[in-house]
C-alpha cells in the first residue's frame, strides 16, 4: 500500500469510529495548505449534535500515536483537521512503492473478465475520427484494466454485414476484383462506398442486382461469400495499417464483426420468445422495454426481427451480450462508442436484463464520447470538405513532430529523430484525445497538441527524456539509486514524493470512472511538480554526494511513473528528444 492518504484514512476511520460508536467516513482529501485534510468531523458533528471542532479534537485524542507517519496535526476553520506527513515516512513509503512492480498501484480486489468493445469501423467505409477516439480510449482502458489484474478481452465489432453488402459486392464485380481490392487496400474506402451508393441510387438494374446479391449472401452462396471476404480482408488491411501507426494492441485475433453472430440470431429470437418478452408489433417481432418512448410518448419497441425476416443491428448486439457473458464468462461489458448510440445501447441493455441474460452484478457500460471538431468548431473535415483519412492524418502528425524536434534539437541524428518523431507525433494525437473529459467534444488543434508546453504529450515526454539525460550526464545507472532513501527537506522534494505516491489513486480514479483524462491530469501535475523541483533543487550540482544521490532517486522515480502512466495511456516515452 502506497498512497499516504489511504493509510491516513485507515487510521482516522478507526478514530472516528471510536468517537461515533459506529463506522464513519473520515473524508480524507489532498490539501493546499497541509499535505492532507480530514473533513469527517463536520458531518459527524451534525449526527452527534456536537460542535465540529470538539468532534475533531476528540478524534485526534482517540487516534493514538501517529508519529510514525505524521509530523503535525491541527484543527482548523470550522473543524477540519490539517495533517502534515513526516518526511521520513514519505521517503520510506516511496522507496517501498518503487520496489513494487506496479509502482504502488493496488491490484483489483475483485478481478474478473471484461469485454471491451472498441474501434469497430465499418467495412468498405473510411474509418472516421469517431473510430479514432474509440480506438484510443478503448486501448487505454484495456491497458489500465489489465494492469490491475483483470482478464480483458478485446473485441473489434466491425460492421461487416447487412444490406449495403449487396451493392458493395456488385460494385466490386463491376470494377473487377483486382482493381477493387487495390482501391480498398490502399485505403480509398470512401471513394469505393460512394461510387457503389451512387450507382444504387441511379440505376434500377444495379439496384435489382444488389438486392439479389443480399439474398445470395444471406443464403451463404459460395461465390458471394468469397467476394464478401475480399471486401472484409482488404478493408481490415487498411484498418491494420492505422492500428500499427497508432501502436494499439488490436490484432486480427480481436476481430469479432457483426457477421460472427449470424448463427446466434435465431437463438436470440427463440430465447426472447421463451422468456415471454417477444411481441408482434406492426408485423415485426419486438420487445418493449420499460421507460423508452418515441416523440409522441408512445412505448418504443426494440425491433428484433423485421416483417421480411431480416434482423437488426440491435439483434446482433443482443447476440453479443449472450456470447460475451456465456461463452467468454465476462461480468463487465464495456462499449466504447460515440454518444449518438446511447439510446441504442440502453435499449439493448434493458432487453438483455429483461430476458435475464445480464444477471445482477453484471455490468453493461456505455463508455460514451463526444465528437472531434475542427478549428471552426464543426465536425472535423479535410480541407476539401471530405471525411478525414486517418492514415494521412497520422502521417501528418509524425511529419509535424519531426519538424518540431529538428527545430528544438538540431544536433539529433536523423535516425534518432525518426523514432522520436513517431512517438511524439502519435503520442500528441492520442494525448489530446485522452486528456479531455471523454464525454465532451474536443477541438483538433495541431499547434496545441504538439506544443512542448502545457498539458500535452510532448511536455510529458520531454520531462521523461530530460531525466534520462540527467542520468546520462551523471554517469549513474538508474537502477543504482533505487534503494536510496531520499531526504525530503525541501518542500518541492516533499511535494514531488507525495505526488509520486498518489499514482495508485490516479490509476484507480481512471478505472473507477473509465476516464483516461484523470490519469492525464495526474501525470501533468507530476511533471509540473518535477519542473518546480528541478528548478529549485540542484541535482547534478547538489551540495553533497548524498544529496545528489537522494535527488537522483527522486528523478528516477519520476521518470518511472511518467513512463508507466504514459504506457497505460498507450503512449511511448522516448529517451531523448
Ligand atoms: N460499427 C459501429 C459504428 O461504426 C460501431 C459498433 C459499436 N459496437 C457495438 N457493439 N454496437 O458506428
Amino acid at each position: 500500500m502506497a498512497d499516504p492518504l489511504v493509510l491516513l484514512a485507515d487510521r482516522f476511520a478507526a478514530a472516528f469510529h471510536a468517537v461515533a460508536g459506529a463506522p464513519c467516513d473520515p473524508v480524507v482529501r489532498p490539501s493546499e495548505r497541509a499535505d492532507a485534510q480530514v473533513n469527517g468531523a463536520l458531518s459527524l458533528a451534525k449526527t452527534l449534535g456536537m460542535p465540529p471542532r470538539d468532534v475533531a479534537t476528540k478524534a485526534l485524542e482517540s487516534l493514538g500515536d501517529l508519529s510514525d507517519m505524521v509530523e503535525s496535526t491541527e484543527v482548523a476553520g470550522p473543524g477540519f483537521i490539517n495533517v502534515t506527513f513526516s518526511a521520513s515516512f514519505l521517503a520510506k513509503e516511496l522507496v517501498a512503492a518503487m520496489q513494487q512492480t506496479h509502482l504502488g498501484v493496488r491490484e483489483a480486489s475483485d478481478p474478473h473478465t471484461f469485454v471491451i468493445d472498441y474501434s469497430a469501423p465499418n467495412v468498405a467505409k473510411e474509418m472516421h475520427v469517431g473510430h479514432l477516439r474509440s480506438t484510443v480510449i478503448g486501448d487505454a482502458l484495456v491497458r489500465a484494466l489489465s494492469y490491475v489484474g483483470n482478464h480483458v478481452v478485446r473485441e473489434n465489432h466491425i460492421g461487416d454485414w447487412g444490406t449495403p453488402f449487396g451493392m458493395l459486392i456488385e460494385h466490386l464485380i463491376d470494377l473487377g476484383e483486382e482493381n477493387a481490392a487495390h482501391e480498398l487496400g490502399v485505403g480509398d474506402l470512401d471513394g469505393f462506398y460512394k461510387q457503389a451508393r451512387q450507382k444504387f441510387e441511379e440505376s434500377d438494374s444495379f439496384k435489382d442486382r444488389a438486392r439479389q446479391r443480399v439474398v445470395m449472401l444471406q443464403g451463404g452462396d459460395a461465390d458471394t461469400m468469397r467476394l464478401w471476404k475480399t471486401l472484409v480482408l482488404e478493408s481490415t488491411r487498411y484498418f491494420n495499417k492505422v492500428y500499427s501507426q497508432l501502436g494499439v494492441l488490436l490484432t486480427d485475433d480481436d476481430l469479432m464483426g457483426e457477421s460472427a453472430y449470424n448463427d446466434l440470431l435465431t437463438t436470440v429470437v427463440d430465447r426472447l420468445s421463451q422468456a415471454g418478452v417477444l411481441e408482434i408489433s406492426d408485423g415485426a417481432e419486438v420487445v418493449f422495454a420499460d421507460g423508452f418512448t418515441n416523440r409522441d410518448n408512445e412505448p418504443l419497441p426494440l425491433i428484433i426481427r423485421k416483417g421480411d425476416g431480416g434482423y437488426n443491428y440491435a439483434t446482433t448486439d443482443l447476440a453479443c451480450v449472450i456470447d460475451r457473458v456465456e461463452r467468454l464468462g465476462a461480468r463487465s461489458l464495456l462499449y466504447v462508442v460515440g454518444a449518438p448510440q446511447a439510446q441504442h445501447l440502453q435499449m439493448v441493455e434493458a432487453v438483455a436484463r429483461k430476458a435475464g441474460w445480464l444477471p445482477e452484478g453484471f455490468i453493461m457500460n456505455h463508455v460514451s464520447f463526444g465528437s472531434v471538431l475542427g478549428a471552426d468548431r464543426k465536425m472535423l473535415k479535410s480541407r476539401s470538405g471530405e471525411t478525414v483519412k486517418l492514415a494521412a492524418l497520422l502521417d501528418e502528425a509524425v511529419e509535424r513532430a519531426d519538424a518540431a524536434i529538428a527545430e528544438k534539437n538540431p544536433s539529433m541524428s536523423a535516425h534518432d529523430r525518426e523514432s522520436a518523431a513517431r512517438m511524439i507525433g502519435i503520442g500528441a494525437v492520442k494525448y489530446s484525445d485522452l486528456s479531455t473529459d471523454r464525454v465532451k467534444d474536443y477541438i483538433f488543434d495541431w499547434e496545441r497538441m504538439l506544443s512542448f508546453d502545457g498539458n500535452t504529450a510532448p511536455y510529458l515526454q520531454y520531462a521523461h527524456a530530460r531525466i534520462c539525460s540527467i542520468f546520462r550526464r551523471a554517469g549513474v545507472h538508474r537502477e543504482d539509486v533505487r534503494s536510496v532513501v531520499p531526504s525530503l527537506d525541501d518542500p518541492r522534494e516533499k511535494a514531488l514524493a507525495m505526488r509520486l505516491l498518489r499514482f495508485d489513486a490516479a490509476v484507480w480514479e481512471m478505472i473507477d470512472t473509465l476516464s483516461p483524462h484523470k490519469l492525464c491530469t495526474y501525470v501533468f501535475d507530476l511533471a509540473t511538480d518535477f519542473t518546480a523541483f528541478y528548478e529549485h533543487c540542484s541535482v547534478l550540482k547538489a551540495e553533497t554526494d548524498e544529496l545528489r544521490l537522494s535527488r537522483l532517486a527522486l528523478c528516477d522515480a519520476t521518470a518511472r511513473v511518467v513512463e508507466q502512466a504514459l504506457n497505460l495511456l498507450g503512449i511511448d516515452a522516448p529517451e531523448q528528444m
